[in-house]
């Protein structure tokens, strides 16, 4: 039963992968290439979704160019940065504008306006969302009242998430965007499952423009064969932080994982039900099979891998990511040097996209090495941040997954079990998002009867770290946190 391989093209913010997983969980083979950022003032983030695209089509091309016996690919899965919108021409696939990336806060003043005019209760209500420019529906009002080509473009417009975007490529014309995705949008009434008339009537944007939202997994159309030699079917889409929920068979109420990537996202399952946070959590969706809804709660912190990627790429501050762990350990302690990273505003629980960050606690014996700790230990206070607001909601968790890219760093990992005081479990493969959408992509073909299954097969082995850090350290380092963090919320 469990033959046949399954492709994924993992696109996320700073770089796009294609992998290869066989049906027990196993990654064969991975190309990666990564994205260019584009700065063009401070809160702006653009991406050029042609770019995106052919490194895409080429990382998959390589994939497929090694695979062993190409035909044994069954599937196709689709996981992708979310938020982020993009703006094409239906009639040849090419982008019209850049794509506005979830990071931009070029909407924080439109956001204030509509929430000063009392919208965002209602905004709330139906999307599990908040007022904030994160979400992409007042990033297609910004486009469409900036960009003279999108109104120039009239019926050949059409508007999506990046998923939506490489299956319009891949399959030639199909518009279509999952469950997920579109929940992210801020124009998807989330209990009812589409578009939500009064949400498009308040960012002004026709439907006409947007995307057929489907389930997360199922036959979603099929890849042109002229792209990489196979008419493979489509069968696995979710938002990377659904996907890599499901990559770490994170599936029922009472279970929580967190990925550290670019940013950093805590998801819940709530179940059949959306639960309504009182603490600016966010309700999503989780997955959607046969019509039928998952939801979750989520925290989204805005600045994860990012944060270590500016200390090595803009401050030369690191030769490698992987040198902050041998760094942090070289010190006793953080030296009294707290990082705020809040280079694009501050998400959950605080909401504030007009702050940015600040280091504080600075001394002459302040250096390298305390910065690195820092910027690490900032990981560990920023998730027990949305720690209480997840219990403050009625829904504690009880152990933390944690997976992305980041969460290789022993340190760091250690670190987020000590100061959530916490068990905290680490897959051995940590490129949970990608095995995700292998998992719905097996489903999907048909590979696996329920996606509990495919999970149950697909999902390896675990790390236990174990809380080890004495009260009186963790409370005086959170007492530290706070104290720094409130001088940024001061602004
Ligand atoms: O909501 C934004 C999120 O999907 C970005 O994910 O993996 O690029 O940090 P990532």
């Amino acid at each position: 039963m469990n033959d046949g391989l399954l492709l994924v093209l993992d696109e996320g913010t700073t770089s796009t992968r294609a992998m290869l997983f066989d049906p027990a969980g196993n990654c064969l083979s991975t190309a990666q290439s990564s994205i260019a950022q584009h700065y063009p003032a401070s809160g702006l983030v653009e991406q050029d979704a042609a770019e995106i695209w052919d490194k895409t089509l080429a990382c998959a091309r390589q994939v497929v160019g090694e695979a062993q016996d190409p035909p044994q690919i069954r599937a196709l899965g689709i996981t992708n940065q979310r938020e982020t919108i993009v703006f094409w021409d239906r009639n040849t696939g090419q982008p019209l504008a850049p794509a506005i990336v979830w990071q931009d806060r070029r909407t924080a003043d439109a956001c204030n306006t509509l929430r000063d005019a009392g919208h965002e209760p209602m905004l709330r209500a139906r999307t599990g969302l908040l007022l904030d420019p994160y979400f992409s529906a007042s990033k297609i009002r910004w486009a469409l009242d900036h960009w003279p080509a999108l109104r120039d473009a009239g019926d050949r417009l059409a508007v999506g998430t990046m998923e939506s975007y490489l299956i319009h490529r891949l399959t030639g014309g199909l518009h279509i965007s999952d469950a997920t995705n579109a929940s992210r949008t801020a124009l998807m009434d989330i209990h009812k499952g589409g578009w939500d008339d009064d949400l498009l009537a308040l960012f002004g944007v026709d439907r006409r423009l947007l995307p057929e939202i489907t389930d997360s997994h199922g036959r979603f159309g099929t890849v042109d064969p002229s792209h990489f030699g196979l008419p493979l079917p489509i069968c696995g889409l979710a938002g990377d932080q659904q996907a890599a929920a499901i990559g770490q068979n994170c599936l029922t109420p009472g279970q929580s994982k967190a990925t550290y990537g670019t940013g950093a996202f805590v998801i819940a399952p709530t179940g059949a039900t959306a639960v309504d946070s009182n603490n600016r959590l966010l309700s999503t969706i989780a997955r959607q099979a046969g019509g039928e809804r998952h939801y979750a709660l989520e925290g989204s912190i805005f600045v994860a891998g990012s944060l270590i990627q500016w200390l090595r790429d803009s401050l030369g501050l690191l030769g490698t990511a992987a040198e902050t762990a041998e760094l942090a350990q070289s010190v006793p302690d953080n030296g009294g040097v707290y990082l705020i990273p809040a280079m694009t505003g501050l998400g959950a629980p605080h909401w504030r996209p007009d702050v940015r960050g600040v280091l504080s606690g600075l001394s002459f014996g302040a250096g390298r090495a305390h910065i690195a700790r820092a910027a690490l230990e900032a990981m560990a206070y920023q998730t027990h941040d949305l720690q209480a607001a997840f219990a403050a909601d009625g829904t504690p968790w009880t152990e933390l997954r944690i997976d992305g890219g980041m969460a290789a760093n022993d340190w760091m990992a250690q670190d987020i079990a000590g100061i959530l005081d916490m068990p905290v479990t680490r897959p051995a493969f940590v490129e949970t998002t990608a095995k995700g959408a292998a998992m719905l992509a097996a489903v999907g073909a048909g590979l696996f009867p329920a996606l509990e299954d495919a999970c149950e097969a697909m999902a390896g082995p675990s790390e236990r770290f174990v809380p080890a850090l004495d009260e009186e350290t963790r409370a005086k380092r959170l007492a530290g946190w706070d104290e720094a963090l409130a001088g940024v919320l001061r602004g």
